[in-house]
């Protein structure tokens, strides 16, 4: 089944608009799309995959990159915010392979500008194939080149690395074969002193919200919004907030 395999790759690499190979520059915090390397370390490998050296220091933020850490800002984010990286130039990932992503903080007391990623990593996001088909398995960051995911809401306060990982698996049928795509962002994650949305009570309710002016009786609703602000902390801000039932168009079911 090699020939097949092959074939389809040179006919998508031959497609225009097609990205072989990118690197992760622009670190997202909260939509907010920041610039060309302002908070993701550089490094030389630039858009060049890297291959083998499983064993080298190179593959925490990848080669050269400590070198410009100096030079790259750190974010200031919240546990719970929504963080995330973009491609360089819209480059759009066509290689097939998962994507994952790690954090590291760095020392108590020390800048993360001058962490070397020594300490522990741990895993915080990762998308992995989307089906399985005859045509062999569909990936989940396939024609995609912005990802956003939420920073845990355990996360302790702190400096750390974001390390972004794709690892396209085209060549992987032998060892060293798959290619790594890696960057790291600096940021700091701050306390989160204020809570928010904030209420006052009375006011929070007019007694029109679509959650409290309800006839719950037939013919039935199938979606319910809850009433109130936002869950404090809460990630997922709005799939939390209504619970829909069917993605029907008809918003009452008479049939229950
Ligand atoms: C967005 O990021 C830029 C840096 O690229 C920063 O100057 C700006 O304050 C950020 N905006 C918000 C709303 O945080
Ligand atoms: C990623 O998001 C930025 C900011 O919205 C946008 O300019 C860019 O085109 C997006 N990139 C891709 C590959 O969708
Ligand atoms: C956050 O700040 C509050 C108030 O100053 C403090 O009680 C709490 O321990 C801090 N939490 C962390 C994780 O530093
Ligand atoms: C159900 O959805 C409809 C259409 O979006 C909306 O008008 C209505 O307020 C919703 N009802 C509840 C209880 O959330």
């Amino acid at each position: 089944m090699k020939l097949p395999a092959q074939l389809a790759l040179s006919l998508a690499l031959s497609l225009p608009g097609v990205s072989a190979h990118y690197f992760f520059p622009h670190f997202i915090a909260n939509n907010n799309f920041t610039g060309f390397y302002e908070y993701v370390r550089e490094d030389t490998q630039g858009y060049m995959p890297y291959k083998g050296n499983y064993d080298s220091t190179d593959l925490r933020c990848n080669v050269g990159s400590q070198g410009f850490a100096r030079d790259t800002g750190v974010y200031k984010v919240k546990a719970g915010d929504e963080i995330g990286f973009g491609t360089d130039f819209n480059a759009l990932i066509q290689h097939p392979g998962p994507l994952l992503v790690y954090l590291s903080r760095a020392p108590d007391g020390s800048d993360v500008r001058d962490y070397d990623g020594s300490g522990d990593w741990f895993k915080i996001h990762e998308v992995g194939p989307k089906s399985f088909r005859s045509e062999g398995i569909q990936w989940g960051v396939t024609d995609l080149g912005n990802f956003t995911f939420p920073l845990p809401r355990e996360t302790p306060v702190g400096q750390y690395l974001v390390r972004i990982e794709h690892i396209a698996l085209h060549g992987a049928g032998e060892y060293a074969g798959a290619e790594l795509y890696f960057n790291c962002a600096q940021i700091e994650v701050e306390n989160d002193t204020k809570p928010s949305p904030v209420v006052k009570i009375p006011g929070v309710y007019t007694g029109y919200e679509p959650g409290i002016l309800f006839y719950m009786y037939r013919p039935y609703l199938i979606n319910y919004t809850m009433p109130g602000p936002r869950v404090y902390g809460s990630t997922t801000s709005e799939a939390s907030h209504a619970y829909l039932a069917s993605e029907r168009n008809s918003h009452r079911l008479n049939n229950l």
